[in-house]
């Protein structure tokens, strides 16, 4: 039997100060709330992460980055390693987001690459993938999805090091959703495509399901069949709000 603990995850995107700490403990003095087998995670930027850990510390709340660049360290003025993350105190990093591959041109090989490092330094990878809303028009939904899980996804992934976030680009920050049919579908199609390739490991590997993610859909949203948590933009960065999202697992 497969054992999918749900994920729920925020992605902060560049957004806090160090102020914004008290938002962040406002979601650790609240998580008592989500049920027990949910877990929790914040992508804050960078440059909170090592705050946020420290005050995540003993809690059920894991702490993420947004980004990795591949190698270990080196001349890259600018970029952060995944062992830099993990020295600060992260457990994950998002890779790939439509962001990333929107207006820093990221490619499925760079994710991979970012993806690999992210095994390397012992953190697990959501790698983001998802269609516009022009290639939704075209009917190139599932290919497209299908060409991204097949670049970004390394060899040999594991359920404790990959986790996959379908994030239609279109629905980011717009309040736009898929139906639970279309979503239902392109989940069904990575899974397959996981099974294809990873064999039963794959049966452990989460999908979750980004874009307008709130309080007030998040219950039909996470009961779409196949979607195994949510990678939450904006609603992640009030704490009720994050909350309100996380025991919509009930
Ligand atoms: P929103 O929840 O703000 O639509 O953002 C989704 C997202 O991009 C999470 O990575």
């Amino acid at each position: 039997m497969p054992s999918r603990r749900p994920l729920v995850a925020g992605n902060w995107k560049m957004h806090g100060l160090k102020a914004s700490v008290a938002q962040f403990e406002g979601i650790l003095r609240g998580c008592t709330r989500v049920r027990g087998d949910v877990d929790l995670m914040v992508c804050p930027p960078a440059t909170l992460i090592a705050a946020f850990a420290a005050a995540a510390e003993g809690s059920r709340v894991a702490i993420g980055g947004q980004d990795c660049h591949a190698e270990p360290s080196g001349a890259h003025t600018g970029d952060i390693s995944a062992e830099m993350l993990a020295d600060a105190g992260a457990r994950a990093v998002i890779v790939g987001h439509s962001e990333r591959r929107t207006y820093h041109r990221e490619t499925d090989a760079d994710v991979r690459g970012k993806a690999l490092a992210a095994r390397r330094a012992g953190l697990v990878a959501i790698v983001c993938i998802g269609e516009t809303q022009a290639e939704r028009a075209a009917g190139q939904t599932l290919a497209v999805v299908e060409r991204q899980l097949a670049g970004s996804v390394p060899d040999r992934a594991q359920p404790d090091h990959l986790v996959i976030a379908y994030e239609p680009v279109w629905a980011i920050g717009t309040g736009l959703t898929p139906t639970a049919t279309d979503i239902e579908e392109v989940h069904g199609m990575i899974r397959e495509r996981l099974a294809t390739r990873f064999g039963r490991p794959s049966e452990d590997m989460r999908v979750l399901y980004g874009g307008s993610v709130k309080s007030d859909n998040a219950r039909e949203l996470l009961a779409v069949g196949g979607v195994d948590g949510a990678l939450v933009g904006g609603a992640s960065l009030k704490a009720e709000e994050f909350l309100a999202i996380a025991t919509a697992y009930a």
